[in-house]
């Protein structure tokens, strides 16, 4: 057992994740969410966040440790998310991996959420290759990523210009009245409809557009227009199609963009990952599109995907493989760090 021992804390959003691997095995994956006291609100509270994970820390990690089995005294290192996130939500996992780090006279790590959010992929499939394309996204963040180096150098290539791919699903959901998050209840209803009943914009994708940029808000607004011009005649909105032909628009844009900055960058390895990478339809798409251009697809199971602890912990065991330097107890949470 001379792979590093890490455990990982994550506390950008709602989830007060911490997860514990050694090398590339997962050994714990321990969640806490605040998502139900969140869903009334249709969205994520900050202050109900920051107040959750603090009430969530401790037991959070004490379940992790005894899942995996091991002694927090064996551990080779203690990873954190330091940003992009929630400002007062970072500072939770922030303070309580340095108490931690420090009581226990263990190495500190603050990650990127990003990276780890493609860096889990290890936990799945093994070593990442390397340049490997990312394709990440969530509630929070579209962006198409190029990582050479997942440690050290992950370069940004493009994101969404407004809302997130995951935000257009909860935006879209909430119009259907279906619930927070909206993600998992389009995915459902979507199986039920058909993909081309409607015609919605595939945004940014002309020839004169950034070709790895994202945007969703034209879309998310053509939906609603749709939706309530129906509601307006009187008649009953068809969800499933709707669904279907929403999530297709989506998908093919999402597809489209990470083939285009594969074969453009000479990249043979996709991975998508992020709270949408759970999405069926995509997972479809990307598999069939994947194949045809011969670019080999990397999607970690669903539960790998979302926000969680294991991610931070699998980036973290990287650093500590690779020698990385460990950050200073002053490491601030950054809720706008770049990758
Ligand atoms: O990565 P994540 O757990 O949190 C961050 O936003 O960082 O992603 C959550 C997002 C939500 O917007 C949710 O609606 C979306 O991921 N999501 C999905 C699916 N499952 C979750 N979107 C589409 N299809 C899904 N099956
Ligand atoms: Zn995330």
């Amino acid at each position: 057992a001379d792979e590093p021992l890490v455990l990982g804390i994550e506390t950008s959003c709602d989830e007060t994740g911490v997860g514990i691997v050694r090398g590339h095995t997962l050994l714990a994956d321990a969640i806490a969410s605040s998502v139900d006291t969140h869903a009334r609100f249709g969205g994520v509270v900050p202050e109900i966040a920051s107040r959750a994970h603090l009430e969530a820390m401790v037991p959070t990690i004490d379940r992790a440790l005894e899942q995996a089995g091991v002694a927090a005294t064996d551990l080779d290192g203690i990873a954190v998310t330091a940003g992009p996130g929630l400002a007062g939500a970072l500072l939770v996992g922030v303070s309580a991996a340095k108490a931690y780090a420090y009581a226990l006279g263990k190495p500190l790590y603050g990650v990127n959420h990003l990276a780890s959010h493609i860096c889990v992929d290890q936990l799945e499939h093994g070593a990442l290759p390397e340049p490997t394309m990312a394709l990440l996204v969530s509630g929070g963040h579209s962006s198409l990523l190029l990582a050479p180096d997942i440690t050290a150098d992950v370069r940004p290539l493009g994101s969404t210009i407004d809302d997130a791919a995951g935000e257009a699903f909860d935006k879209v959901a909430r119009v259907l009245n279906l619930g927070f998050p909206g993600g998992p209840v389009i995915d459902k209803y979507a199986k039920e409809g058909d993909p081309a009943a409607i015609a919605f914009p595939r945004g940014l994708t002309g020839p004169r557009d950034a070709p790895y940029d994202f945007s969703f808000s034209g879309l998310k607004t053509a939906v609603a227009r749709w939706i309530e011009a129906k509601r307006n005649a009187g008649e009953e909105v068809p969800v499933a199609h709707v669904a279907a032909s929403f999530q297709e628009a989506v998908t093919d844009v999402l597809t489209r963009k990470a083939l285009r900055a594969c074969r453009d960058e000479g990249v043979d390895h996709l991975m998508i990952g992020g709270g949408v990478a759970a999405n069926s339809r995509l997972r479809a798409m990307a598999e069939e599109r994947c194949a045809d251009a011969g670019i080999t697809l990397r999607v970690p199971r669903p539960k790998l995907c979302t926000d969680n602890g294991a991610m931070v912990a699998a980036l973290g065991a990287e650093m500590v493989a690779r020698n990385r330097a460990a950050s200073a107890w002053d490491l601030p949470a950054d809720s706008s760090l770049p990758v």
